[in-house]
C-alpha cells in the first residue's frame, strides 16, 4: 500500500491543471468520495497494527498535498491568471517615477540654506495668528489699509471680548514672537505660508509662501542689510546679477526699501519678463522701526536691526520663467516633473 501511495503522490505532482475541466478531473480522481484517496482510507482498516501508523501518516500527507494543490490551482484558474511560462519576460516593464520635493519647497530650502550658512537660524510660528502679532506689535495702526477685510482673512470671534484671530498676512509675526522670547543678538529667517484676501489671477493667489529675515544687535546698519541681501542674490541667481535698493514704505521698518535685481534673463538689457526695465522687484526690506522694538521691550537707543521679506512663489516664477502662480498648487505631474 505504501508503494501505491508513493505512486499516487507522484501522479498528483505531475497532474497538469490549466483550466476548469482539468481542475474538475483532478478533483474527481483524487479528492472525491470515489476518488483514489478515499478508497485508500477504506483500505486502511485492513492494514496490520504495526504498519498502520506509518501508512496512516503517509496517507494524510498525500491527502494534504492533493488538497493544497487543488486550492492553489483553483485560485489561478478562477482568476484567469496566466501560468508563469506564459508571461512574456521580454516585454518592457512599467516605469515608476520617484517622487521629489515640490519646486516651492526646493526654492524655500535653497533660500534658507544660504542664510543658514551666514549664521541665521530658522524660526517658525502659527498660521492662525493673533491680530496683535500680525499688526499691532508691527507698528501697523488700526486704520492701516492692510487691516482691511479686503486684504486680510479675519476669523470670527466666538465671544465678544475674545482675542481677534486671523490668517497671518506675512511671516513678520514670527519675528515679534522671537524677539519677545529672546534677547539680541537675533538672526533668524522665518519661512511659511501666508494668506491674503486676493482675487485669484495668474499673478495672485489667496495663499503663498514667504521667507522673512531679521537681524538685531548693537550697531546694525543699512550697510549690513545691503551686504546680506546682495550676497544672497549673488549666491541664488549668479555672480553677474546686480542689486538696487529703492526707497519704499512699510509700517514696521524705517527707512524702508524695495530690493530690485537686474533681470537674470536679459542681464539688464530689457525684455518681456522685466517689462523692458532691466530690473525685477524681489521683496521689501528696511531697518526695524523703533516702535517695533518698543512693542517687544527692546531699547531702540541701544539696539538696531534690519528685516526683509520675499515671496517664494515670486522668486521661483522669476528663476524658472513660470507664468501662472496657480500651477504651483494644481499638482499636475507634467508641471512638477520639470523641476
Ligand atoms: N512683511 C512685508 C510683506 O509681507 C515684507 C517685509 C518684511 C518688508 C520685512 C520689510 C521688512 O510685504
Amino acid at each position: 500500500m505504501l508503494s501505491t501511495l508513493i505512486e499516487i503522490e507522484k501522479e498528483i505532482e505531475e497532474f497538469s491543471i490549466n483550466n476548469k475541466e482539468e481542475l474538475e478531473n483532478y478533483r474527481i480522481k483524487f479528492l472525491s468520495r470515489n476518488g483514489q484517496l478515499s478508497k485508500l482510507f477504506d483500505d486502511l482498516k485492513q492494514v496490520s497494527k504495526e504498519e498502520k501508523p506509518v501508512i496512516g501518516k503517509k496517507l494524510n500527507e498525500v491527502k494534504k498535498l492533493a488538497e493544497s494543490k487543488f486550492e492553489e490551482k483553483k485560485t489561478i484558474v478562477e482568476s484567469g491568471q496566466k501560468k508563469s511560462e506564459e508571461i512574456d519576460l521580454t516585454l518592457p516593464g512599467r516605469t515608476f517615477s520617484t517622487g521629489r520635493e515640490h519646486i516651492l519647497i526646493q526654492t524655500l530650502n535653497e533660500f534658507v540654506k544660504i542664510f543658514r550658512e551666514i549664521g541665521f537660524k530658522v524660526a517658525e510660528g502659527p498660521e492662525i495668528e493673533e491680530e496683535f502679532y500680525n499688526f499691532d506689535a508691527l507698528n501697523t495702526p488700526a486704520h492701516h489699509p492692510s487691516r482691511d477685510l479686503q486684504d486680510t482673512f479675519f476669523i470670527s470671534k466666538t465671544k465678544k471680548d475674545a482675542k481677534q484671530y486671523l490668517l497671518r498676512t506675512h511671516t513678520s509675526p514670527v519675528q515679534v514672537r522671537t524677539m519677545l522670547k529672546n534677547q539680541p543678538p537675533i538672526r533668524i529667517v522665518s519661512p511659511g505660508k501666508v494668506f491674503r484676501n486676493e482675487t485669484v489671477t495668474v499673478k495672485n493667489y489667496f495663499m503663498f509662501h514667504q521667507v522673512e529675515g531679521l537681524y538685531v544687535d548693537k550697531n546694525v546698519s543699512m550697510r549690513d542689510l545691503k551686504g546680506a541681501l546682495s550676497y544672497f542674490v549673488r549666491r541664488f541667481y549668479g555672480k553677474d546679477i546686480k542689486t538696487r535698493f529703492r526707497p519704499s514704505f512699510f509700517p514696521f521698518t524705517e527707512p524702508s526699501a524695495e530690493l530690485d535685481i537686474t533681470c537674470f534673463l536679459c542681464k539688464g538689457k530689457g525684455c518681456k519678463t522685466c517689462k523692458e526695465t532691466g530690473w525685477i522687484e524681489l521683496g521689501g526690506c528696511g531697518m526695524v522701526d523703533p516702535n517695533v522694538f518698543k512693542a517687544v521691550g527692546y531699547d531702540p537707543e541701544f539696539y538696531s536691526g534690519y528685516a526683509f521679506g520675499m515671496g517664494i512663489e515670486r522668486i521661483a516664477m522669476m528663476k524658472y520663467g513660470i507664468k501662472d502662480i496657480r500651477l504651483f498648487y494644481q499638482n499636475d505631474i507634467r508641471f512638477l516633473d520639470q523641476f
